[in-house]
């Protein structure tokens, strides 16, 4: 069984996240999408609103378990015996950032690959920034995350 972790922020899941979900699904048995708890962004969503989201999102995939996690991901990833990481990959301006990444967390866990895909076209402009920016002035996000999120997130 293979096993691969998928780590954001997701603040919120969005459907490009959901696209990167299914397709990593296809490469690996097991997919961990897990929510980073401290980073140096700062959240809309507490860790547990984020967490329910994508169980929700995800609740008709097989394999999927959904997270939370604090320290270095690669430790993560390899206390948990995942081969992986799956990063979604967006545009040019996502690859300085993604492989300087994924090269240092190869260099503290040798067996741990970065697995890019490339976001489909339909949500390769998608940001959970800017579906926040858009709920803060009323705006509709049902065209960028899945329907349940949409609907939690406009009942809040
Ligand atoms: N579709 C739509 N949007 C996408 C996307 C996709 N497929 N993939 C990424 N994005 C967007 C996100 O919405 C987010 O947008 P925002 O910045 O406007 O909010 C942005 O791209 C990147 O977000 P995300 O994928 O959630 O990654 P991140 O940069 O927030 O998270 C961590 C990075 C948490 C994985 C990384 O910081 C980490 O591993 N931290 C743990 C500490 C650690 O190990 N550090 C050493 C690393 S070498």
């Amino acid at each position: 069984m293979t096993l691969a972790v998928y780590p954001g922020t997701f603040d919120p899941f969005t459907l490009g996240h959901l696209d990167i979900t299914e397709r990593a699904l296809r490469l690996f048995d097991r997919l961990v999408i897990t929510v980073a708890v401290h980073t140096d962004k700062s959240t809309l969503l507490s860790t547990e609103v984020r967490i329910d989201l994508i169980q929700q999102a995800t609740a008709h995939l097989d394999g999927v378990r959904v997270t939370s996690f604090e320290g270095l991901i690669a430790e993560y990833a390899r206390n948990l015996g995942a081969c992986a990481l799956v990063r979604g990959f967006r545009t040019p301006r996502d690859f300085d950032y993604e492989s300087q990444m994924a090269h240092m967390n190869r260099r503290m866990v040798p067996d741990l690959d970065t697995v890019f895909l490339h976001t489909s076209a339909a949500h390769a402009l998608t940001s959970s920034s800017l579906v926040r920016d858009i709920m803060h002035w009323g705006g509709d996000i049902r065209p960028f995350v899945p329907a349940m999120i949409a609907e939690a997130l406009m009942n809040k």
